[in-house]
């Protein structure tokens, strides 16, 4: 179970910028999640072609008007300002969407309404904009060192005292006495304890991510053994489903897909390095040489055949994720890897 810290860390360390003040001008999260999740994606695939910084380098661009940065959008195109934030009604880019007028963008054929919604919805809540470039304006993103180091996982392990509490009768352990003491604190009392059948199908749930057949709750229901609930845990953890649970954290964190739909490539092997991940839960790997494999498996030592090609396997990792692999400019594409 050695991965799971590990799991809880990457989670500390995506919280991170998310726990640091935004800067003053900084768009609301929520905005910009907007514009990530819907405007990011229409303005990639169907108008950086032509209205981009990339455009421009291969003299592709059009209309003078640059879509790929904040700057741009805001500075329009030949005829002028083609945003007017939170006026939607007054954007002229709006307007081409829309095919109202002699100008119809994007030029092979109109957005889907329900696209052309979310550019009025974004330009309505004020064309809010992350894309902010340029190394003449640096930003404080996150938190400072001195506030890291304040950072709850920065930080080191220690003691705490056991804190006041009433009831005497509830807490089985001292993670029990924390948690009654806050509740104390607040007037709350615990809620009831779970029965034996709301157990099982949450431990289940927890560690192999499915419920238990009725067979498996009726013996659990029925089990007089006073340590059922531990060798309850011990088998699912012990079971090839508990890495299948657990790993499936780190494969979304590695991006692993078996295809890359928009390229129609299939990944034949794609299961190899699937396996090599439940594998590695389910024999407890150590995280940092689960993560050493992944990233220089093929350099390291190996003990017998089957571990070296365990190994070779798990540096798959390098091949998942965003880069394009088809890239031609081959120190882009090395920087996405190292990315
Ligand atoms: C295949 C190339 C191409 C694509 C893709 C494209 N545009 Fe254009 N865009 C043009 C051309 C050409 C013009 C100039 C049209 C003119 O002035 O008659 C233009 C002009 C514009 C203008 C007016 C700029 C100005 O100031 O005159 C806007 C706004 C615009 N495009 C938005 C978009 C948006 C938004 C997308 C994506 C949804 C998009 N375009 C995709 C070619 C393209």
């Amino acid at each position: 179970m050695r991965c799971l810290p590990i799991l809880a860390l990457l989670v500390a360390l995506y919280a991170v910028p998310l726990r640091a003040g935004p800067p003053e001008d900084a768009p609301d999260p929520k905005a910009v999640e907007f514009f990530e999740k819907k405007i990011r994606p229409l303005l990639t695939e169907h108008c950086y072609q032509c209205h981009s910084a990339d455009a421009a380098a291969m003299k592709k661009l059009k209309g003078g008007l640059l879509l790929d940065s904040r700057d741009g959008v805001l500075a329009g195109g030949d005829s002028g300002k083609v945003v007017v934030p939170g006026k939607p009604a007054e954007s002229p880019l709006i307007d081409t969407l829309k095919y109202d007028g002699d100008v119809k963008m994007p030029p092979k054929g109109k957005l889907p309404s329900a696209a052309i919604a979310d550019f009025e919805a974004w330009v309505k809540m004020g064309a809010p904009d992350p894309r902010i470039q340029g190394a003449a304006q640096p930003r404080q993103v996150g938190l400072t060192i001195e506030e890291g180091r304040k950072f709850w996982s920065y930080k080191r392990v220690v003691k705490p005292p056991i804190p006041e509490f009433k009831d005497t009768n509830w807490p089985v352990n001292d993670i029990d006495r924390f948690i009654l003491s806050k509740l104390d604190s607040q007037s709350i009392k615990p809620s009831p304890e779970a029965d034996r059948v709301v157990l099982v199908r949450r431990l289940y749930f927890d560690l192999h991510g499915l419920p238990p057949t009725p067979d498996e709750v009726d013996a659990f229901v029925s089990d007089k053994d006073p340590q059922a609930y531990e060798k309850l845990v011990d088998r699912l953890l012990a079971s090839r489903r508990f890495g299948e649970r657990w790993g499936r954290h780190w494969l979304d964190v590695a991006r692993f897909a078996e295809s890359v739909t928009l390229r129609g490539l299939v990944f034949k092997e794609a299961w190899r390095y699937r396996d090599y991940v439940i594998d590695s839960f389910n024999r407890d790997v150590p995280f940092d040489r689960f993560i050493r494999e992944q990233i220089a498996g093929d350099l390291l030592p190996a003990a017998s055949i089957e571990d070296r090609t365990r190994q070779v396997i798990a540096t798959t990792y390098l091949q998942l994720g965003n880069a394009n692999l088809e890239e031609q400019d081959k120190k882009q594409l090395r920087m996405d890897v190292v990315d």
